[in-house]
């Protein structure tokens, strides 16, 4: 694992804007794994900026989005859809064909997730997954649990995580209870990981995850076992690793 120590939550997201950037220069019709989150926005900004001063070209760009919401409609603004399209899709020039998520909508839990992996198998799988981390070290929405869940599927939420959602909902009650995310498998299947973490807050769960044993209990502790993981993390989210 590479581990890149940013001064602050700025120098982060440029770092991993700059990473996922070589990655669209080098192969300009990638697939990459995309995150949600309060952490990427900043990548997106940058990567926005990019574009714009004419550094980037997303016309071929694919991508696949780690999980999304059960029962939110695409119009609600806390869907993970309305985010992608808010903080990236809209502002690059992307085509909105080639940009998925997982359907919120579709009731059918078995139908939905088999069609999702199978969709990320038939683009050629991920080349570049970008990760945000959970305080309880879920990563997508796989939560703490006895074994790593191999596909993507339906997960209830726990409550620490409806709690630490709830800031983007009119109340705890308003946060849906299930979600749609890629599997830690599908996850462990892309060919790079980039993850970014910031803030005091998450220091714990990064010591836990990337020096700690790797076990279901915090499902980010199997990143150990990809051969190619970049940890771009601020100086207070890497504060209690081993010097
Ligand atoms: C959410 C998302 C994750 C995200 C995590 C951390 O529940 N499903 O993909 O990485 O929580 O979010 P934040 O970056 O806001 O701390």
């Amino acid at each position: 694992m590479k581990i890149y120590k940013a001064a602050d939550y700025k120098e982060m997201s440029r770092k991993a804007a700059n990473i996922i950037a070589s990655q669209v220069i080098l192969k300009p019709d990638c697939v990459l794994g995309l995150a949600t989150g309060s952490t990427p926005i900043g990548t997106y900004e940058r990567l926005v900026s990019l574009y714009k001063e004419g550094n980037l070209d997303f016309s071929n760009v694919k991508t696949v989005n780690l999980d999304e919401y059960k029962g939110l409609p695409r119009t609600n603004d806390q869907s993970y859809y309305y985010f992608m399209h808010e903080n990236l899709f809209d502002k690059v020039n992307i085509d909105p064909a080639n940009t998925n998520l997982p359907d919120g909508m579709e009731p059918d839990s078995d139908k939905e997730c088999a069609r999702y992996e199978e969709l990320i198998e038939s683009l050629g799988g991920v080349d570049l997954q970008l990760l945000g981390l959970g305080h309880n070290g879920h990563i997508g929405f796989n939560e703490p649990a006895d074994a790593f869940d191999k596909v993507t599927h339906c997960v209830d939420l726990q409550e620490s995580t409806i709690e630490a959602n709830k800031r983007f909902f009119a109340s705890a009650d308003d946060v849906p209870k299930q979600a749609y995310t890629m599997g830690i498998g599908t996850i462990m299947r892309a060919k790079k990981v980039l993850l970014v973490v910031s803030g005091e807050d998450k220091a714990d769960i990064v010591a836990k995850a990337f020096f700690g044993p790797v076990t279901p209990a915090v499902p980010a502790s199997i990143l150990q076992m990809h051969g190619d993981v970049t940890l771009v993390a601020d100086a207070a989210a890497l504060s209690k690793i081993p010097q």
